[in-house]
């Protein structure tokens, strides 16, 4: 594995590959690996002849500093993990690379619908900042493939969006991978890091407010059931962002179960002060 910090070096690798016809994956990440992001690479690696991946986290789609400044850098134990997973190039710049500019004045991207919720309405301003990064990052990769987590359902829906804006469809294609659990359920997260013993026990409830709802689909109407998981993680302790039901291919809010479309269970909640979200698809029946 190559590991590289300049655009310049990163992209005369890649002309090297293009040069010979090589097909290129491209996995971005912040970092504090685990086995989903693992997955990821190693998907990569199987369906491309060069894996690249990148370590940076984005200063721009940050809404709270607090959470920036507590974002877990595991940098050494991330390099060796790629390396084991089969990444070929490393990219790991710093802000200056990926901002030359700085970060003062941003472009805007046009997302509609899919910035005004969940998420979009409860992080202003994030998805603006996933945006601007991923756009200089494929920029930079000119990747065939992306691949991302289902674990970030909305953030995959809005880079598929951010590929359109930038008319790249034909090009980029993306990959989406399912979610790695803990053997509790608990989506793998970098911010599990930061879960304390009590809180670590407390937070695979999502994962069962989740499963309660997808279990008790079309028998009981959705309105009922996200106020029946949104109790059971106020009973626990949580504060709830929201427990929301929508279309998989829209985000549209159900209001009653469509045995034709796909819908997708979607939960943000804080454990004290560290904010978890989760999803769930429920396939028609
Ligand atoms: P990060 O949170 O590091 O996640 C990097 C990728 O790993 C994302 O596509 C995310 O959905 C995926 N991922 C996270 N947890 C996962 C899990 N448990 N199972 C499978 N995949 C998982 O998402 C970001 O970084 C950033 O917003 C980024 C896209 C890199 C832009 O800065």
């Amino acid at each position: 594995m190559i590991l590289i910090k300049k655009v310049n070096d990163l992209q005369r690798y890649l002309d090297a590959y293009a040069d010979k016809g090589y097909s290129t994956g491209f996995v971005p990440t912040m970092g504090a690996l685990h086995a989903g992001h693992l997955s990821l690479a190693e998907t990569c690696k199987k369906e491309n002849d060069v894996t690249v991946c990148s370590i940076f986290v984005n200063p721009t789609q940050f809404n709270d500093p607090d959470d920036f400044q507590k974002y877990p850098v595991t940098i050494e134990n991330d390099i060796l993990l790629l390396e084991q997973a089969g990444c070929d190039l490393l990219f790991m710049p710093p802000v200056t690379e990926i901002y030359p500019g700085g970060t003062t004045h941003r472009k805007h991207f046009e997302l509609g619908f899919l910035e005004t919720v969940l998420e979009g309405k409860f992080r202003p301003g994030h998805y603006q900042g996933v945006c601007l990064v991923v756009e200089r990052l494929l920029e930079i990769v000119r990747p065939h493939r992306l691949y991302l987590g289902q674990k970030d359902y909305q953030q995959c829906m809005v880079i598929n969006a951010l590929i359109r804006l930038m008319g790249q469809q034909e090009k980029i294609q993306t990959v989406i991978c399912p979610t790695l659990r803990e053997q509790d359920g608990l989506a793998m997260s970098s911010r599990n890091m930061r879960l304390n013993k009590v809180e670590r026990e407390k937070a695979a409830s999502i994962y069962q407010a989740l499963l309660f709802i997808q279990q008790n689909s079309g028998k009981k109407q959705p309105v009922t059931l996200k106020e029946e998981a949104r109790q059971m993680l106020e009973t626990k302790g949580f504060k709830v962002d929201y427990v929301e039901i929508c279309e998989a291919s829209s985000l549209s809010p159900i209001h009653e179960w469509n045995k034709n479309e796909k819908a997708v269970i979607l939960i943000a909640a804080f454990i004290n002060e560290i904010r978890l979200i989760d999803n769930m698809l429920v396939e028609p029946t």
